[in-house]
């Protein structure tokens, strides 16, 4: 695997591009979209992964997402980041630290955060790493010029690199958060996967902030996930114009619906896109045609919610000790607090 790096090392805020090349098998980045979007085809039960809703489009759809007023994800974690940001930088030991954060977005939940921390005289550089680069472009513009002496070192990258780029380059006390329920996007086994592999970057005594969204009436969470004002729609729908624009496709939007709906069994939404009729649409860089039936499903994303217990159980399974429950008023949401326990590791305590 070779990184690769581009510099803005002329600020104090600035990002860079961590770029995979796998150079055994010689993909780049479009390649390993157009595998995806041919295998996620190509099954009979079709799919495509919700990583690919982040270009620079949708994660504007996002944020667009995280002002209505059904999405009470968003705003249920900003009043916890707020009402509780004491008892957060208490768990902050007295040392110099990376505030890392996985899927910044452009920053909306975190910029209350990182002021309290700076009025507060707390050290540390902030890490978001985000997938978007137009994202990572205005959160940091909008850093450097509000916070000019905060150290901002952003990340373009997937979370696995992000972290493993970080990992080589500084030794510091690490505190990740990964808000916005974004856990939730994974499947049960793909959460203890993805948190031993954030474990494994990590050292002993380092923290992280996990947020989750709880079970709670099904009629909210329906609601949450299909908006009156259709960007979730559209927010979904853009999955299909990527892969127009990039990959040459040929799908018709206004061919496909959305449509999400809660599985009580597996505790989640699941959403989908539906094609309105019988179709082949054709994609020119993987050179064939996909055939879909009337009504037949693209599944593109789970949102599984979470009790208390799940959480403790899916923290002691993967190596975590829960420090603290942060809850809002309305217990709609939680942000747990945990902290890595590598007992015997010496070396890194
Ligand atoms: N991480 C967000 C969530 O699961 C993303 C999201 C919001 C989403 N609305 C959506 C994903 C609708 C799929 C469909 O809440």
């Amino acid at each position: 695997m070779i990184e690769q790096f581009s510099d803005r090392t002329n600020m104090a805020s600035n990002y860079q591009i961590v770029n995979q090349l796998d150079t055994k098998e010689n993909f780049n980045e479009i390649h390993a979209f157009a595998l995806h979007v041919l295998v996620g085809l190509s099954e009979s039960k079709k799919s495509l992964s919700s990583k690919y809703f982040y270009n620079a489009r949708g994660s504007e759809l996002f944020r667009k997402i995280s002002f209505l007023k059904e999405y009470y994800l968003t705003n249920s974690e900003i009043e916890i980041l707020q009402s509780k940001v004491a008892e957060i930088e208490e768990t902050m030991e007295d040392r110099e630290f990376n505030l890392v954060e996985l899927g910044a977005g452009f920053g909306r939940k975190t910029k209350f955060l990182v002021d309290h921390m700076l009025s507060s005289g707390l050290k540390f550089r902030y890490v978001p790493i985000d997938i978007s680069e137009g994202s990572m472009d205005e959160l940091v513009t909008e850093l450097g010029k509000t916070n000019p002496e905060l150290e901002v070192c952003g990340l373009v990258s997937d979370y696995y690199n992000g972290l493993k780029w970080l990992n080589n380059r500084y030794k510091s006390r690490n505190f990740v958060m990964f808000l916005g329920s974004s856990i939730g996007n994974f499947t049960h086994g793909e959460s203890r996967v993805f948190l031993r592999n954030l474990w494994n970057s990590l050292n002993n005594g380092d923290k992280v902030l996990i947020g989750f969204d709880l079970k709670k009436d099904i009629e909210l969470l329906l609601s949450a996930y299909n908006d009156s004002e259709g960007v979730t729609a559209q927010f979904n729908l853009n999955l299909l114009l990527r892969i127009n624009e990039e990959l040459g496709g040929e799908f018709d939007l206004n061919k496909f619906r959305y449509f999400s709906t809660y599985d009580l069994f597996a505790g989640g939404i699941k959403s989908y896109l539906v094609s309105l009729e019988k179709q082949e649409v054709y994609i020119e860089k993987i050179g064939r045609s996909f055939s879909f039936e009337p009504w037949e499903p693209i599944h593109t994303e789970y949102s599984y919610k979470y009790l208390v217990p799940d959480i403790e159980r899916l923290a002691s399974e993967t190596g975590f000790l829960v420090e603290k429950h942060l809850f809002d008023s309305k217990r709609y949401f939680v942000d747990s607090i945990w902290k890595v326990y590598k007992p015997g590791n010496l070396l890194t305590e």
